[in-house]
C-alpha cells in the first residue's frame, strides 16, 4: 500500500484520540498528522506511547484560523482529512453557543476551503446522530440517512450546519466528501464530563451521581473502537457525497447505564441523585446502520462486553482521569450540577 498523508483534526480529544492511535498502529505506512488546539477537552498525555513513532506528528492549531490552516495544507498537501475537531458537549453549548458556531461551523468551512485548494482524495466529516433531533419511545423507529435534520441544541445545530456545508462543497465544487453520523460513544480516554466516565469516576470515589430528569432518556451506545473502524472504512471505501449512520443497536436509558456501572463496581444505588432536567433534553436516539453494514462494517462489542472493558480501563488508568477531574473541571462540575438542582 502506498504512503498516505492523513490529517486528523481533534486528535487530542476522545474519539479523535482513539482514531489517531488506531491508525498509527494499523498503518505504519501512513503518516498521521494530529491537529488540535488543545482546548479543555484536548489532552496529549494519552499519546505518550505513540509520540516517538515515525508515522505520528502533532500540530497545535485552531481550525478557525484561516491563514494558519491554508498555509499548513499548502505545505503538507494532505491527501486525506478526517475531521473530528469540535466543541462537543451539549451542556456547554446551552451556556455558551457562540464558540460552537465559531469552531464547528466556521472551522469546518475553513478546512473545506483548504481541502479544496490542495485537491484532497477524501474529506471525512465526523458528525453525530443528534443532527436528526429526537425519536419518541416507539422501539420500531430509527434514524436513517434520509431522516430530516431537526437539531434541538446549539451543539447539534452547529453540527447540522457543518454537515450542510460539507454536502454543499461536494455538490458545488465536487469535493470528495463522506459524512458519518454516529450514536453516543464510550470507551477509553472519554472526558469525565460525559455520562459514562462521569459515573465511573464518581462511583469509584463514592460521590453522588447526577442523573437528569427521571433518567428515562434513551441513547444508543457504541464502543469507540467500533466507531474508529467505521470511519476507517468510510475513509477508504465510502462513496463520495454519501452519509453513513454508525450505531450498534445498543439502546439503554441513562438510568440503566448508571445502574449497570454501579452494579459492576459493587456499590449502592443510593449514590444516584436525580437533578433538574437538561433544557431541550432529547428523548431517544436510535440508529439504523444498514447502509454502513452493506459497505462491510459490523460492531465487535455488545454494550455488555464494551462497558465491562471500559470500566476495567478506568480502574487501570486512574492517573489519567484523576488529573482531569481536579482543577478547572471541578469548578465546571459544581456550577453545572448545583445550579440545576
Ligand atoms: N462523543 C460522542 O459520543 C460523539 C458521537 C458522535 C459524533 N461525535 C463527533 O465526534 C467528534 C469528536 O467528538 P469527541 O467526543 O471526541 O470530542 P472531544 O470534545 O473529546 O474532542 C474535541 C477535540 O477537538 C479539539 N478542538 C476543539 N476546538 C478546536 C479548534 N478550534 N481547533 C482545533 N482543535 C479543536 C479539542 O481540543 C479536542 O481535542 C465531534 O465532531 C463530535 O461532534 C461525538
Amino acid at each position: 500500500m502506498s504512503r498516505k498523508k492523513i490529517l486528523v483534526t481533534g486528535g487530542a480529544g476522545f474519539i479523535g484520540g482513539n482514531f489517531v492511535q488506531y491508525m498509527v498502529d494499523k498503518y505504519p505506512q501512513y503518516d498521521i498528522y494530529n491537529l488540535d488546539l488543545l482546548t479543555y477537552a484536548g489532552d496529549l498525555t494519552k499519546h505518550k506511547h505513540i509520540e516517538t513513532k515515525d508515522n505520528y506528528y502533532f500540530v497545535k492549531a485552531d481550525i478557525a484560523e484561516r491563514e494558519t490552516i491554508m498555509a499548513l495544507f499548502e505545505k503538507e498537501k494532505f491527501e486525506y482529512v478526517v475531521h473530528f475537531a469540535a466543541e462537543s458537549h451539549v451542556d456547554r453549548s446551552i451556556t455558551d453557543p457562540g464558540i460552537f458556531v465559531q469552531t464547528n461551523v466556521l472551522g469546518t468551512q475553513i478546512l473545506l476551503d483548504a481541502a479544496r485548494a490542495v485537491e484532497v482524495t477524501k474529506f471525512v466529516h465526523v458528525s453525530t446522530d443528534e443532527v436528526y433531533g429526537e425519536l419518541d419511545f416507539d422501539p420500531s423507529t430509527f434514524f436513517t440517512e434520509e431522516t430530516p435534520l431537526q437539531p434541538n441544541s446549539p451543539y447539534s445545530a452547529s453540527k447540522a450546519s457543518s454537515d450542510l456545508l460539507v454536502r454543499a462543497y461536494h455538490e458545488t465544487y465536487g469535493l470528495p466528501v463522506s459524512i458519518t453520523r454516529c450514536s453516543n460513544n464510550y470507551g477509553p480516554y472519554h472526558f469525565p464530563e460525559k455520562l459514562i466516565p462521569l459515573t465511573i469516576s464518581r462511583v469509584l470515589n463514592e460521590q453522588k451521581v447526577p442523573v437528569y430528569g427521571d433518567g428515562k432518556n434513551i441513547r444508543d451506545w457504541l464502543h469507540v473502537n467500533d466507531h474508529c473502524a467505521a470511519i476507517n472504512l468510510v475513509m477508504h471505501e465510502g462513496v463520495n457525497g454519501e452519509v453513513y449512520n454508525v450505531g450498534g443497536h445498543n439502546e439503554k436509558t441513562n438510568l440503566e447505564v448508571v445502574k449497570t456501572i454501579i452494579k459492576t463496581l459493587g456499590k449502592s444505588e443510593e449514590l444516584i441523585e436525580f437533578v433538574k432536567d437538561r433544557l431541550g433534553h432529547d428523548k431517544r436516539y436510535a440508529i439504523d446502520p444498514t447502509k454502513l453494514e452493506n459497505l462491510g462494517w459490523k460492531p465487535t462489542y455488545t454494550f455488555e462486553t464494551g462497558i465491562a472493558q471500559t470500566i476495567q480501563w478506568y480502574l487501570d488508568n486512574t492517573e489519567w482521569w484523576e488529573q482531569i477531574i481536579s482543577g478547572d473541571y471541578q469548578k465546571y462540575f459544581d456550577k453545572q450540577y448545583t445550579v440545576n438542582k
